[in-house]
């Protein structure tokens, strides 16, 4: 029987529990979902692609249903090479709106079969982003409530590497 794919794009860096979430919904709704992590997101990233992808792939490693690649190039290229049926994005607060709109009419103006399906993170998720994560970690705050106990690790790594 033909599997449901969707593909849940993003820069990923890094994954916080808002992207838990959303792909734990995302889980529930198809057969295989692929966390597609865009490799060039500009000179402020914090991790590499690499690191990007495997921090994803600790996080997930019990789910059977997640795969976790990294892409270059346009989203639809990638998601039509893998035989995607969806494009997942997450929504929190109506800030994303704009931005999400004209993301998920451009990619359909490209690959017309290709949808967006927009899912809601938890309310306790609602204000937390990868950006907002780093500063707060940057200038020494906590972030475990906000990231998977391995992130939280691994930023503090990376920062304390880059003081050194
Ligand atoms: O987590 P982000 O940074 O909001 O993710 C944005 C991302 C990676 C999904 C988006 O920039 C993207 O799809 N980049 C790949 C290039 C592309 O297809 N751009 C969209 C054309 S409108």
């Amino acid at each position: 029987m033909e599997q449901r794919l969707a593909i849940y794009p993003g820069s990923f860096d890094p994954v916080t529990n808002g992207h838990v979430d959303i792909l734990t919904r995302a889980c529930g709704l198809f057969d295989r979902v692929i966390v597609a992590v865009a490799e060039n997101i500009g000179k402020n990233a914090l991790f590499s692609s690499d690191e990007r992808v495997a921090l994803l792939k600790e996080v997930f490693e019990d789910d059977e249903g997640v795969e976790v690649c990294a892409f270059t190039g346009l989203l639809i290229d990638y998601a039509r090479e893998r035989g995607a049926r969806a494009i997942v994005r997450g929504l929190r607060a109506v800030a994303d709106f704009e931005y999400e709109f004209q993301l998920a009419l451009m990619n359909r103006s490209l690959a017309g079969e290709l949808d967006t399906i927009f899912l809601m993170t938890a309310q306790k998720n609602f204000y937390v982003s990868s950006s907002l994560v780093k500063e707060v970690a940057r200038f020494g705050g906590d972030v475990s409530g906000f990231v998977p106990r391995s992130v939280g690790q691994a930023m503090a790594a990376k920062l304390s590497q880059a003081e050194g």
